[in-house]
């Protein structure tokens, strides 16, 4: 049974009626701060500025205040990449601290499951973190934390700038850094195959060790540069819409991912309520190999 497979059959059997979350496992050794979404002091500097309320608004985790269910679940998902990253494991991966964060069709929640996994990795005392936009064609990381999509990834592969810095973000999370996908390319796809992106991988890779790279990118099936992405970075959160995404369409989706890549899943929009909310729920995680 493949990791996939399990998990949807560990998720039916765990079910819940209602908009309950059941985890694997509670987290006991958590480095999180409490609060980590201060009102910024008028003397703080800072480019991007994450409002705690909006993301609530919006179904994103709380970065401060009272864990929730939704916390837990990223939490135990973080860990994983987190040990990936740094742990015994990183030292067969490449460019072990690069994620990709993809699913097989558009609408999965890649988007959704980036920027939660970012807030909560955000969260973490002694890691930092960098959310970048590279889903180029459907940027949409700006208008769900509603800032402007300026200089970014595009225009530093088309050669507009050189300078890294000059794309990165900082926000008023100290450990998140944000990059947006910048101005749409008439190359746009073609980009991310070229051999900047490489080399710009393997420079966020290396600069700042302690650093989670999160790669929100293009859906896997009918976009030939998602794979290519792949094989730059060491980790991969395939996100699957659960009673929607079928099997053999996974199958076919991973199937031109790199052997050497730990891939994991995770199920989104598992439980609807009467009210018909989405609910996120489950996961299933491990090596392919
Ligand atoms: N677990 C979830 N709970 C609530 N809404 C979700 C969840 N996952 C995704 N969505 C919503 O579904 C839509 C598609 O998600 P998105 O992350 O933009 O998909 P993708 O990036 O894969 O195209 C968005 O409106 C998003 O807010
Ligand atoms: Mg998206």
């Amino acid at each position: 049974m493949s990791t996939i497979e399990k998990a949807l059959a560990k998720q039916k059997t765990k079910a819940p009626a209602t908009n309950d979350v059941v985890t694997e496992e509670k987290n006991t050794e958590s480095n999180e701060s409490v609060s980590v979404n201060p009102a910024p002091a008028p003397t703080e500097k800072f480019d991007i500025f994450i409002d705690n309320e909006k993301l609530t608004e919006r179904g994103f985790l709380h970065t401060g205040g009272n864990t929730t269910n939704q916390q837990e679940e990223f939490r135990h998902i973080k860990r994983k990449l987190i040990n990936n990253a740094f742990g015994p494991a990183s030292k067969t991966l490449n460019n072990s601290n690069l994620i990709m964060v993809s699913s097989a069709n558009p609408n999965e929640g890649k988007t959704f499951v980036s920027i939660n996994l970012a807030l909560s990795i955000a969260l973490e005392q002694d890691k930092t973190v960098l959310l970048i936009d590279a889903d180029v064609l459907r940027p949409s990381i700006h208008r769900e934390l509603e800032f402007e999509n300026s200089t970014g990834l595009l225009d530093y592969l088309c050669g507009d700038t050189d300078d890294v810095s000059q794309i990165i973000y900082s926000t008023n999370l100290n450990n998140l850094k944000i990059m947006p996908a910048g101005k749409a390319h008439h190359l746009t796809n073609e980009l991310l195959a070229s051999d900047r992106m490489a080399t710009l991988s393997k420079e966020l890779s290396s600069r700042y060790p302690d650093r989670l790279v999160i790669f929100d990118c293009p859906p896997l099936l009918g976009v030939t540069e998602t794979p290519v992405l792949a094989s730059l970075v060491g980790q991969a959160a395939v996100v699957v819409e659960e009673s929607k995404t079928k099997l053999e369409t996974i199958k076919r989706a991973t199937s031109s991912l790199n052997e050497d890549l730990a891939i994991g899943f995770v199920l989104n929009k598992t439980i609807k309520t009467s009210k018909d909310v989405y609910g996120y729920y489950g996961y299933g995680y491990g090596r392919k190999r």
